[in-house]
């Protein structure tokens, strides 16, 4: 625990749009906690591909939408006594991330930390976790028995999909790289296919394309999917010409929402939800982790380290 909090911070900003290059490890002044927010110590913070590119308007910002670390303190109207508890979750991407040493994050939006596991692969989980949660069970409205394809199933977001879907009860196939497939077999799928393949012959009809890649692994989805079946795309939006194909298109934004995660939290509990971590790095190797999340041949996650305290960290990778 953190008794006194320091006036100043280190923190990961980006000054212009662009790539990692254009970011820099900083002191910048620790967030008060405004209402509704607790202030968190970050322990672990993980980054997404692309997400460079998201804040255009609010530069500087600071990277990183999810986190896992010890809430230090809390803003007037937060309700309960979360001070003290370990808190993991996904911030929203309209206020600087979460790649610094604390946060100040609305209390609504966080919940506690799965138990059995430690703060590198706990932050390993909001964004791409809720992702897929949200891509399968809200806008796809999977259910058991039913048939998910899911396209980039050893991405972030690709292998939590195959674990969830698994979860619910339905036929599993993903698609990947020939070098990905253990990886995504281990997460549950029943069927993995290469990517290169021509799919088109090789998927009975699915209820459901969970895609994660767009272009034209996207484009090309619309013919897998049997009448009246959907496509859901966290990459970017169907292409126009799907109108006239008897689905269901569409794109959206994951969105925070604790009661969602705390199911996530369950699950790692149980055992049924794991994330891979491709490569864990210190908030100081800022460039390099964010390099990696583009590089081909990730696996998993990416998760920055960002604080290192006996005293307060729990589970086998801390
Ligand atoms: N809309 C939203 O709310 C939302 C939320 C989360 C993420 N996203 C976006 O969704 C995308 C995926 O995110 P992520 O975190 O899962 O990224 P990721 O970890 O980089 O995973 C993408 C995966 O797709 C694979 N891939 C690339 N082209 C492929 C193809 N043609 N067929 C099959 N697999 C292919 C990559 O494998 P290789 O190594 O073989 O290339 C990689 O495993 C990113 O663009 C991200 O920004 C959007």
């Amino acid at each position: 625990m953190v008794d006194i909090i320091p006036e100043k911070m280190e923190a990961l900003r980006l000054h212009r749009p662009g790539g990692p290059e254009a970011l820099a490890l900083e002191m910048v002044g620790t967030p008060r906690p405004g209402r509704g927010d607790v202030l968190v110590r970050v322990h672990a913070a993980a980054i997404t591909r692309d997400e460079l590119s998201w804040p255009v308007d609010r530069l500087p910002a600071i990277p990183s939408y999810e986190l896992s670390g010890v809430a230090v303190a809390a803003g007037p109207e937060v309700r309960g006594s979360v001070v003290g508890q370990e808190v993991f979750g996904l911030t929203g991407f309209d206020r600087d991330g979460v790649a610094a040493g604390f946060a100040a994050v609305p209390a609504r939006i966080l919940a506690p930390k799965p138990a059995m596991m430690g703060h590198v692969e706990a932050a390993a989980i909001p964004l791409a976790g809720l992702t897929a949660w949200q891509a399968l069970f809200v806008h796809g409205r999977l259910e058991q028995g039913q048939r998910v394809l899911i396209i980039g199933a050893a991405g972030g977001v690709g292998h939590l999909a195959v674990q969830l879907s698994r979860w619910r009860g339905a036929h599993v196939t993903g698609t990947t790289s020939r070098d990905a497939a253990d990886l995504v077999r281990a997460a549950g799928a029943d069927r993995v296919l290469d990517r290169t393949q021509v799919l088109e012959s090789a998927v009975e009809p699915v209820d459901l394309v969970l895609d994660t890649v767009g272009g034209d692994a996207l484009a090309g989805s619309a013919a897998l999917v049997r009448p009246g079946g959907r496509v859901v795309s966290v990459a970017e939006e169907p292409p126009e010409a799907f109108g006239a194909a008897p689905l269901e298109a569409s794109y959206f934004v994951v969105e925070p929402n604790r009661e969602q995660l705390e199911e996530l939290a369950g699950l790692a509990d149980r055992g049924a939800l794991r994330p891979a971590i491709d490569s864990v790095f210190a908030l100081a190797e800022g460039r390099a982790a964010f390099e990696r999340s583009l590089a081909p041949g990730k696996r998993g996650k990416v998760v920055l380290r960002v604080a290192e305290d006996p005293e307060v960290e729990g589970g086998a990778d801390d």
